[in-house]
């Protein structure tokens, strides 16, 4: 690995609204275990879908590179996640490259628990901090609808445990609602994590990519999800742990811990967003809802020099004007950009 290059706080780039750049996210994997309809239709997605080969991935090395070019222009957080990040041979071996790189306080992963209680205890040994696990629903059958057909209430269950008693805390659970799917079952997931440290949190139905047939009646906002859960469990607001905290957090009255509502349609946080993303062929995008990336593998396989890709990353983010969560509400759908990014593609 090459030198670091430290570069004054007042000279490290900011976009056109003024955002730095201060998180990293890296789809490791474009492959998933699961067909999610909101994010991998298997009509899409099929036996015959052309995933990148392994070798049109980023390998450790050159994500290490790519990250620590980052690092240098402010990233201090960075979260891993796919497709399934899990499904990436030897995912820890970068994690403890990741962790022990200058700068980076703060690695994250996000999976789909499936294959969490086989690696939670090495991906805390490799020096991961925290896990984020998806898990919309206890239900089985409404997790079978939800996941595209697989069942795993159990294993994903498992792999909350293995990362609890492994020491990943703290452990949050990201819980996609859609209306008439199952919205019903929101009030058990809660009820199952009260009491245990694991921070549940509400995600609205997003139109990320083209693929998952979006449309505002299925998105249920986190007003009226706070309304059902608070009518049960009072519960009240708190402030961001940090600045660009995502989350909107609230905490039961009863002391049995917290909940948190990330309100991408209804309330956007754009302004505060500075998140850059990194495909699994290493491409970069600025923004989840992005239509175009700018690629940082093919310059790297050319030869380019450090200085040479650190300009490409500069001047990709002094360019960025990405609002597109907060130009939504005034869009009609037939203004909607058609050729948006797929989420397994990014990452969430
Ligand atoms: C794309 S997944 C990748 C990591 C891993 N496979 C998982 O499911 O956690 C990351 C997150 O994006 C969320 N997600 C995917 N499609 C979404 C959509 N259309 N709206 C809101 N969240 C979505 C998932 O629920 C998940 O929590
Ligand atoms: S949300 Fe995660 S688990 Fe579901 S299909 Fe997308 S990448 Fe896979």
């Amino acid at each position: 690995m090459s030198e670091i290059v430290s570069i004054p706080v007042h000279a490290r780039p900011r976009d056109t609204l003024g955002r730095p750049l201060h998180d990293l996210r890296i789809s490791v994997m474009d492959r998933c275990n699961f067909r999610c309809p909101y994010c991998m239709p298997k009509e899409q997605f099929h036996e015959h879908y052309k995933f990148l080969k392994p070798s049109e991935r980023l390998s450790f090395e050159e994500i290490l590179r790519l990250t620590q070019l980052f690092v240098e222009q402010g990233v201090k957080k960075v979260r891993l996640t796919g497709g399934e990040p899990l499904l990436r041979p030897n995912l820890s071996e970068l994690i403890g490259e990741l962790t022990a790189l200058d700068g980076v306080e703060d690695v994250a992963l996000t999976t789909n628990g499936i294959l969490l209680a086989k690696h939670a205890a090495e991906l805390k040994a490799s020096g991961l901090n925290r896990v984020t696990v998806s898990l919309d629903t206890l239900d089985p059958d409404v997790f079978a609808r939800m996941s595209g057909g697989f069942r795993g209430v159990e294993q994903v269950l498992e792999g909350i445990e293995a990362a609890q008693s492994a020491g990943l805390a703290p452990i949050k659970i990201n819980c996609v609602v859609q209306r008439g799917v199952n919205e019903h079952t929101v009030l058990d997931l809660v009820e199952r994590f009260r009491g245990t440290g694991v921070i549940v949190r509400f995600i609205e139905y997003m139109d990320v990519g083209n693929r998952n047939h979006w449309s505002r009646d299925r998105v249920v906002t986190s007003k009226e999800l706070l309304t059902m859960i608070s009518a049960r469990w009072p519960a009240r607001a708190v402030g961001q742990n940090y600045h660009g905290e995502v989350a909107e957090r609230y905490v039961f009255d009863d002391g049995q811990g917290e909940i948190g509502f990330i309100s991408s349609v209804s309330e956007p946080f754009c302004g505060s967003c500075t998140r850059a993303r990194l495909s699994s062929e290493g491409v970069l995008y600025t923004c989840l809802f992005a239509t175009e990336g700018t690629d940082l593998r093919a310059p790297m396989r050319a030869g380019k020099s450090d200085e040479e890709l650190r300009e490409i990353v500069r001047k990709v983010w002094t360019a960025r004007g990405d609002r597109y969560s907060e130009l939504r509400a005034g869009l009609k759908l037939k203004e909607m950009p058609l050729k948006k990014i797929e989420m397994y593609y990014i990452g969430g």
